[in-house]
């Protein structure tokens, strides 16, 4: 097996490689004047099952475009299947027509990854399960969770209390609860105007005071979601408040509102890698590839 970790994710392609015990792929890649991107396979791959690793966090589309040419450089080489693990799967909150007319972008990024010659893909933590149903070759959905209440584990948290911003992120918020034998697991519910983007969160009387507050979601953008759960949480008298999330985005100065609103730390996986992506969810992946 030949694990190459792409541009977006050379540390987690690296400790995939090294969950595996094998040598990382050395691709060569660079980014020409215009902003297009070059791929270059330096060493042979004939008849191997290539493994790419590309996560497409922003810029999403360049991390795409990047993905689809290693995937057609590898069959070009002669891989003799390829596999893609892709850690933050884009365009997947688009997985319906929303109000008329829009397009639905996991189709057309499905058929896209599948038309490069990807014959299986591995994701974390994906927005939906109906977002997968345009694939048509067999993809692995791993879950960060886990990992991510294993690393909570660590923390001086007495009396945590596990709160899932919205109903989409109940799941996560259960799995983070159970894997840390917590109880007191609390879903809010949020409201997003699809035209301003406006976002609201119920108001109604939860005590938190002198509690350990954990917010978990799987994917933290503008921040606006976690800033509507922190501050509700300070205006309850919350002890502390911990972000546990799988893809931090942290678009704009969102780590900094975050800050801000009363949270104590975020606490994310290198499916996106910046400098809160503390825990890997190599380990996860790896087991799927074994
Ligand atoms: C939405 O359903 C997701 O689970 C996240 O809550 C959302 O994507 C977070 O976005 P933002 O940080 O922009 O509020």
């Amino acid at each position: 097996m030949i694990v190459v970790p792409g541009p977006a994710s050379q540390r987690l392609g690296r400790s995939i490689a090294v969950e595996l015990g094998v040598e990382p792929y050395p691709l060569e890649w660079r980014i020409f004047p215009d902003g297009e991107s070059y791929i270059r396979y330096p060493r042979p791959i004939e008849g191997e099952s290539v493994v790419l690793v590309q996560s497409c966090p922003p810029p999403t589309d360049r991390n795409l475009i990047q993905l689809f040419l290693m995937a057609e450089g590898a069959r070009k080489m002669g891989a003799d299947n390829v596999s893609a693990v892709i850690p933050y799967l884009a365009y997947m909150r688009q997985d319906k027509a929303f109000r008329v007319g829009d397009v639905v972008s996991v189709e057309a990024v499905a058929r896209l990854v599948q038309a490069v010659g990807i014959e299986e893909v591995v994701t974390v933590d994906v927005h939906s399960q109906e977002s997968l149903a345009p694939f048509k070759i067999p993809i692995k959905n791993v879950s960060a969770m886990p990992a991510l209440a294993e690393y909570l584990r660590m923390l001086p948290m007495k009396r945590p209390l596990i709160l899932a911003p919205d109903k989409g992120a109940k799941h996560h918020a259960e799995l983070v609860a159970e894997t840390l034998g917590v109880t007191d697991c609390i879903v809010l519910d949020k409201h997003r105007d699809r035209v301003t983007g406006q976002v609201d969160i119920d108001e109604r009387t939860i005590d938190l005071a002198g509690r350990e507050v954990v917010v978990v979601d799987d994917i933290v953008s503008t921040g606006v979601t976690i800033v509507k759960a922190a501050e509700m949480a300070s205006k309850r008298m919350a002890k502390s408040i911990y972000v546990a999330c799988t893809h931090a985005l942290l678009m704009g100065d969102a780590k900094e509102r975050i800050k801000q609103s009363g949270v104590t730390s975020i606490i994310s996986t290198d499916t996106v890698e910046n400098e809160t992506s503390i825990v890997s969810v190599a380990p996860a992946i790896a087991s799927i590839l074994r």
